[in-house]
């Protein structure tokens, strides 16, 4: 051909060396800084993750108490932030809210003057710390309830659903929540994280890194694919729609079906697989069974007229709903945990950088002559 191979979307290309997480499409494995995520899902908590990924090993218990210390002592937003969230239009969308947030946030910290490990750390426990308190704030404000100000001694998962719903989260909420928290956060080289790394590579400070993730995380593509999916659910209900028949509609008519497909897996997403025991379980207790029905009906259908395999993003959309969320906060969700992974690869970036510069194919016209306006 003419042209020079193309990788479309940068399928398969390998553009950095990363210790933070390994996934294996073909055998559907996921792992964090070598702990697979069945591990982390039944023993760790978020906290310990987030260490694992700023640090590439798990905390000794000092070192969590001070980790959690932190994290609880920087969970207070800036007043500035708060009047900013008063001030939002009522047809705001909050994954754009939760980015301006973020990207006002730099304006009460130092720029990056300090390059050490423990600094960036800091920074990125300050930015962890403050997103579930943001989303959380303006979820209040927009339905006319007062802020809830974060309870100290208490974790991320459950002080988000606290100050979400300004009442104390059960057990059961609160380690849903954490184990959501969990499997969301770091699953490499998403758009995201490219994005992420991308910024860090000019040599551009930390907000700017994760106010752009945040802007690629939210496509319909990537993580706004959760509040795609109880959208599409909600819609079947109230058609009083068959989900096979919906579906089958769908993809007759080319269209895609959100969480399903994945770049890397082609089979199961391992976290698909766990939130799936969790959707049956939550969705029963909650009198939500019928959405999980058709969430399998939707899955069997995939895999017999596509062969195509659910991701992360299809069952955790029941999960957040049989907990009462509302879904256009989902992908809020999403960010708000892998703000962790995004800051342990912002870090991992800047200790061994070279600008990210890919090339374009220019396939366009070249030398036209130049005609004057009145000539056109
Ligand atoms: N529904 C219908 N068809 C699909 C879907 C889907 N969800 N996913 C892939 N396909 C088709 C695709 O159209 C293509 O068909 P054809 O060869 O006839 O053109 C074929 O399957 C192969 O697709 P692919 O090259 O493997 O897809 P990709 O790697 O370019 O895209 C994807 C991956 C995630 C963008 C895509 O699967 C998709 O749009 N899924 C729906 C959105 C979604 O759930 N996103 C969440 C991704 S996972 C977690 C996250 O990042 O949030």
């Amino acid at each position: 051909s003419k042209y020079p191979h193309i990788n479309k979307g940068l399928a398969g290309i390998v553009a950095f060396s990363s210790t933070k997480s390994f996934i294996d499409g073909q055998e559907g494995k996921l792992i964090y800084a070598g702990y697979n995520i069945d591990t982390l899902a039944e023993n760790a908590t978020f906290e310990e993750v987030c260490f694992l990924l700023w640090n590439d090993r798990l905390p000794n218990k000092a070192e969590l108490d001070e980790l959690n210390n932190k994290l609880q002592n920087n969970r207070d937003l800036p007043e500035a932030v708060l009047n900013y969230l008063k001030s939002t239009s009522s047809n705001a969308e909050p994954m754009s809210v939760l980015r301006t947030a973020v990207s006002m946030l730099s304006d009460f910290h130092e720029v990056e003057a300090d390059t050490s490990k423990e600094f960036r750390i800091n920074k990125a426990i300050s930015i962890t710390s403050k997103m579930p308190t943001i989303i959380a704030a303006y979820d209040r404000i927009r339905n006319g309830k007062e802020v809830v100000a974060p309870l100290s001694e208490k974790n991320t998962a459950f002080n988000f659903l606290y100050m979400l719903n300004g009442e104390e989260p059960g057990e059961q909420a609160e380690k849903t929540m954490d184990l959501c928290l969990i499997l969301h956060a770091e699953h490499g080289m998403n758009a995201s994280t490219f994005t992420n790394r991308t910024i860090c590579s000019t040599e551009s400070d930390m907000y700017s890194s994760i106010t752009g993730a945040i802007g690629a995380l939210k496509g319909p593509l990537h993580g706004g694919a959760n509040q795609a999916v109880m959208n599409m659910l909600l819609d079947i209900e109230e058609n009083d729609a068959d989900p096979v028949e919906y579906i089958k509609e769908r993809l007759d008519d080319k269209q895609k079906v959100m969480g399903f497909g994945h770049r890397v897996y082609k089979t199961m997403d391992p976290r698909a697989r766990i939130l799936r025991g969790m959707s049956d379980q939550l969705s029963r207790e909650t009198g939500h069974e019928k959405l999980y029905e058709w969430s399998e009906a939707i899955l069997e259908t995939m895999k017999s007229e596509k062969g195509i395999d659910p991701n992360v993003d299809f069952f955790s959309a029941t999960v957040y709903y049989s907990m009462g969320i509302s879904p256009d906060l989902y992908t809020c969700i999403f960010a708000m945990s892998r703000v962790s992974g995004w800051t342990g690869h912002y870090i991992e970036q800047a200790e061994n950088n070279r600008l990210v510069r890919p090339r374009a194919l220019y396939v366009g016209e070249k030398d036209l002559p130049w005609v004057p306006v009145e000539e056109r």
